[in-house]
């Protein structure tokens, strides 16, 4: 264990990241919860799609783990909240995914607020990758409201449905994303 001395983030921002790291704890719960309701009924593109995501969130939890504790910090693992009932629909189910996004950014962006006033650039630097995750993580999610509002329209839903949910299976994580807004190659 490191002494307080060698602590290099402030208590205020070493909550913070604690609080995120739990937030992204519940995110990989949320979607595990949602993969498996579209399992049961029967969408197995769309229960692989957010397994998947499940994973993904698990290891954004555990990139503020490894960050908080590298800083000298300590990473606290505590309870998170439950996910929500059931969704009533495919619509309700991918609606819920694009909230916890939108709101997970909204987390994200207070983050980067509190580590710019704070001056703490190591942690600033950091979160950037998480800004960047979250363009995204919206893009993919936006590109699957756009893909069942395509699939749902039509007369013939049932089978644009089917086709909808078949197409998922195996499908990428990573969003379509004007190339300019990716800073990575
Ligand atoms: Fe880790 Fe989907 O945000």
């Amino acid at each position: 264990m490191m002494s307080g001395s060698d602590k290099r983030i402030s208590d205020s921002i070493e909550q913070s990241l604690n609080q995120q790291m739990m937030n992204e704890a519940f995110q990989a719960q949320a979607y595990l919860a949602l993969a498996s309701w579209a399992e049961v009924n029967n969408f197995a593109g769309l229960a692989d799609f957010f397994y998947k995501h499940s994973e993904e969130e698990r290891t954004h939890m555990f990139k503020f783990l490894e960050y908080i504790n590298a800083r000298g910090g300590e990473a606290r693992i505590t309870g998170i909240p439950a996910p929500l009932d059931n969704p009533a629909s495919v619509e309700e189910c991918i609606e819920r995914a694009w909230q916890h996004e939108l709101d997970n950014s909204k987390k994200i962006y207070a983050l980067v607020d509190q580590a710019m006033a704070e001056k703490d650039w190591a942690t600033f630097n950091f979160m950037q990758w998480f800004v960047k995750e979250q363009i995204e993580e919206e893009a993919l999610i936006d590109g699957l409201r756009d893909k069942y509002a395509l699939a749902s329209k039509d007369k013939d839903s049932n089978a644009n449905l089917y086709s909808f949910d078949r197409d998922l299976v195996g499908a990428s994580q990573e969003g379509d994303l004007p190339r300019d807004a990716s800073l990575e190659e």
